[in-house]
């Protein structure tokens, strides 16, 4: 049986076992998912370890995505681009790292949500390591433009200096971004994370009629993005728990060489919805 697993700190809560298990039973692909707590500062050693024990691939959740892309000896495009790995790949005695969190926002967007990027005004708010994990692959779908914006503006100007050139970004603090309307609104932010609302200043009037709101964030309630965006009447929304789904059918098809279904773990993450 190959070997895979899930390290994290912590990891207990991750919902990255069920979802390769089911991948694995419906592709009827022999292989185990497990899940590793590494202690901080200690990622390497726990994946060394596992790579010795015939493990052939991981994912990486928090804190330890910047780790993983420091110990892989090779990395894709997109990885190098989100300066951070979430799927390991275990190639002889190499390390091989991905990032497919991009590629499973778009995905979730366009195939499981029917919202085309292309030739759409997106905005994403926030600028730490998860809006950088997609803005390659969004600047991938032909977008007509994305804006960054961040509550700290210089984190959102220096991204959209390193994304220059994959195509047409720009930086806009909250305080500037008035009188722009547009029909993709994704929040990166980790604010009201807390259980409370977002707390923050963007200004309300951000949506086009009929837009869309993204937030990576996922929860069994409606996350306080997506209250915000209710809350002006925006009526198209979704949590990342597709963006969760979807980026685990990408990690798989690089172990496998196989892409999952993934409606049939919507259902069983989200039964009836
Ligand atoms: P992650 O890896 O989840 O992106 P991060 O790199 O710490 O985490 O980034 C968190 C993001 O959420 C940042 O863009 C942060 O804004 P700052 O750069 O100004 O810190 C944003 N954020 C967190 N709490 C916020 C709040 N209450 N209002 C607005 N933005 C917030």
């Amino acid at each position: 049986m190959d070997r895979y697993a899930v390290v994290g700190n912590p990891v207990a809560h991750s919902k990255s076992p069920r979802i390769h298990e089911a991948f694995a039973r419906a592709t009827g692909q022999a292989m185990t998912y497990e899940r590793l707590l590494a202690p901080i500062g200690g990622f390497a050693q726990v994946a060394e370890g596992f790579a010795r024990a015939g493990g052939k691939g991981l994912n990486v959740t928090v804190p330890f995505k910047l780790d993983a892309l420091a110990i892989a000896h090779s990395a894709s495009e997109r990885a190098r681009a989100a300066g951070a790995c979430n799927t390991l790949k275990r190639d002889g005695d190499r390390w091989y790292a991905d990032n497919t969190d991009g590629a499973g926002i778009v995905r979730d967007l366009t195939v499981n949500r029917g919202v085309a990027l292309a030739g759409r005004d997106v905005l994403v708010l926030g600028a730490g390591g998860a809006a950088r994990g997609i803005l390659l692959p969004m600047l991938g779908q032909d977008v007509r433009s994305i804006v960054i914006s961040n509550r700290t503006p210089g984190k959102a100007e220096a991204l959209a200096v390193q994304f220059a050139a994959h195509g047409p970004l720009d930086a806009l603090a909250p305080d500037r971004i008035g009188a722009r309307t547009f029909d993709v609104v994704v929040n990166a932010t980790s604010a009201g994370l807390d259980g409370g609302d977002t707390g923050w200043s963007w200004p309300a009037g951000l949506f086009r009629t009929g837009a869309f709101a993204y937030d990576l964030v996922y929860a069994d309630g409606t996350t306080a993005f997506l209250r915000w965006a209710q809350g002006q009447g925006v009526t198209r929304t979704a949590d990342g728990i597709g963006m969760l789904i979807e980026q685990a059918a990408e990690s798989f098809l690089l172990w496998r060489g196989v892409r999952p279904q993934t409606a049939p773990v919507f259902e069983l993450l989200r039964p009836g919805k």
